[in-house]
C-alpha cells in the first residue's frame, strides 16, 4: 500500500531492500488514499480491505488526509453532497482489524548528525545512546472517534449528571465540542503486558508508564493500575511512571535512562514523535501495527507532499526499511532484519551516503545539486553494505537466506 505523495517512492525501495536479503514473499497492490477518496469516495476501498484480510501482512507508505471540507470539494463531480465522508484509512485499518498494538522503536544509530547531543557541565557535548520502544494503544483513547460539535441532547443531559459539566451546561450546541477518552481494562492491559513482553525479550530493564493520572484520574487512571497489575508478573522489570508533560521535559535531559514507554493513543502518538526526535526525526521514524490476525508496517511520516514531484525523489528512504525490518522480525525472519539493520548502521555511521534531512539543509530541488542523496541513491548504498555483509555472514544466516 505505497499510497499518496511520498509513499509512492519510499516504498517501492524498501521492497528492493527485502529482496536483496531474499526474504521471500509476493508483493500484492492495494490502492489506499487520496486517489480512492477522489473517484470513489472511499480512501479505503473494500479490495484493500480484503486483501488484507487474506494476506494479514501490510506495508504501507502514507497517505495524505485532508480536512472534511477540502476533502469534500476534491470529491469527483457526481459524488459531491452524496454524503460521503472522508476518514483517515489508517486509523480505520487500525479500527477494523483491531491493530491495538502500535510499537514505534526510537533507537539512534551512531554517527547520525541528527542525534540529540547534550552539553555537559564543562562544555562540551555528549551523545547518550538513545535505546526507547515505545508501546502505543492504537484503537481508544481520544483517537476512538467518539466526538461531537453540538452533541445531541441525550449526551447533554448524560454529561449534565457530571458535577464537573455545570460549567458547561449553558454553552449553546454549536459552540460545544467533546471528545470522549475511552479506555477499557481489557485493552490497557493487553497494551502494557505487550511492552513487559517486549522489555523481557530484548532485555530492557525497565518499562515506563506515561500517562497523567493525577488528572485524568479514571482513563490515566486505569492505564496506570493495568501497569502495575501486569507488572507484578514481570519482578526482573522495573515499573515506573511518569506524567505526559513531565516526561517530555525529561525525556532531553537522560534519555538513555529510558527503555520501554506505553501509553494510551494521544499520549504514545506525542510521546513517540518526541523520542523520535532525538534519533534522527521522521526520516527514521518506523511503527508496527499489529493485531491478533493483521500487522501492518509504516514509517511515522505523512506523505509530504511537497517533496512528492521531485524527481529525482530525495526523501529520506530508512524509515521505511526499519518499518520493513520490523515487518520481518514480526514473522520470524530475525536473521535478514539484522542484515538490513546492520547495513542502515553502516551507512549511516561512513556518513559517506546523507539524504537532505541528516545534512540540515532544506529538502528541495537543489539539495543534491549541494550533496544530498537521492532517495534511490541511499537505497543502492544500504544494498551495497548488504552485498559485503552477505559475503561474510555465518553459515547458519546464509543457510537461513537461501530458504
Ligand atoms: P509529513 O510527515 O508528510 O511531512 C512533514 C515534513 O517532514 C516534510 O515536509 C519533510 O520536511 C519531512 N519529512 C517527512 N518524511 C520525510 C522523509 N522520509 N525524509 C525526509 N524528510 C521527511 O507531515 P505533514 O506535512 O504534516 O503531512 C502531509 C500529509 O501527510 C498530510 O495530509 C497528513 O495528514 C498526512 N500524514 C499521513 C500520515 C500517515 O499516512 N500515517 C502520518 C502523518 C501525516
Ligand atoms: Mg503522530
Amino acid at each position: 500500500m505505497p499510497g499518496d505523495g511520498i509513499g509512492n517512492q519510499v516504498l517501492p525501495e524498501a521492497v528492493r531492500v527485502l529482496k536483496a536479503v531474499d526474504f521471500d514473499a509476493e508483493y500484492i497492490h492495494a490502492d489506499i488514499g487520496s486517489d480512492c477518496w477522489c473517484r470513489e469516495g472511499n480512501a479505503l476501498p473494500p479490495r484493500t480491505v480484503e486483501l488484507l484480510a487474506k494476506h494479514r501482512l501490510g506495508l504501507f507508505g502514507a497517505i495524505t488526509s485532508k480536512p472534511k471540507k477540502e476533502a469534500e470539494r476534491e470529491l469527483k463531480p457526481e459524488l459531491r453532497g452524496k454524503g460521503y465522508s472522508y476518514f483517515s484509512p489508517i486509523v480505520t485499518l487500525r479500527q477494523k482489524f483491531n491493530l491495538d498494538t502500535c510499537v514505534r522503536p526510537c533507537i539512534s544509530f551512531p554517527g547520525n548528525p541528527l542525534n540529540f547531543i547534550r552539553r555537559k557541565p564543562d562544555g562540551g557535548v555528549d551523545e547518550p545512546h538513545v535505546d526507547v520502544v515505545v508501546f502505543r494503544q492504537n484503537t481508544e483513547g481520544l483517537y476512538a472517534g467518539v466526538e461531537w460539535t453540538n452533541p445531541p441532547e441525550q449526551v447533554r443531559s448524560a454529561l449534565a449528571t457530571h458535577a464537573k459539566f455545570k460549567p458547561f451546561v449553558d454553552i449553546p450546541g454549536p459552540d460545544l465540542a467533546i471528545s470522549v477518552r475511552i479506555i477499557t481494562r481489557k485493552a490497557a492491559h493487553k497494551i502494557c503486558r505487550a511492552a513487559f513482553e517486549w522489555a523481557k525479550k530484548y532485555g530492557y530493564r525497565s518499562v515506563t508508564i506515561c500517562e497523567k493520572p493525577n488528572v485524568l484520574r479514571e482513563t490515566s487512571g486505569m492505564m496506570e493500575d493495568a501497569a502495575k497489575a501486569v507488572s507484578k508478573e514481570f519482578p526482573q522489570i522495573a515499573l515506573r511512571s511518569t506524567n505526559i508533560d513531565a516526561q517530555t521535559m525529561w525525556l532531553t535531559k537522560d534519555p538513555e535512562n529510558y527503555g520501554v514507554v506505553v501509553a494510551s493513543n494521544l499520549f504514545g502518538d506525542v510521546i513517540s514523535d518526541a523520542f523520535a526526535g532525538l534519533v534522527g526525526g521522521l526520516g527514521f521514524a518506523a511503527s508496527a501495527n499489529i493485531g491478533d490476525d493483521v500487522a501492518i508496517f509504516e514509517p511515522t511520516h505523512g506523505s509530504a507532499p511537497k517533496y512528492a514531484e521531485l524527481d529525482p525523489p530525495i526523501v529520506n528512504p530508512i524509515a521505511m526499511f526499519l518499518s520493513a525490518v520490523m515487518m520481518l522480525e514480526h514473522v520470524g525472519e530475525t536473521g535478514k532484519a539484522r542484515l538490513i539493520r546492520e547495513a542502515i548502521a553502516a551507512v549511516v555511521k561512513e556518513g559517506k551516503v546523507r539524504t537532505y534531512d541528516m545534512m540540515r539543509i532544506p529538502g528541495g530541488a537543489k539539495a543534491v545539486s549541494q550533496g544530498a542523496a537521492t532517495t534511490s541513491q541511499m537505497t543502492d548504498a544500504v544494498l551495497e553494505k548488504l552485498g559485503r555483509q552477505s559475503r561474510t555472514i555465518v553459515q547458519p544466516e546464509l543457510a537461513d537466506m537461501a530458504r
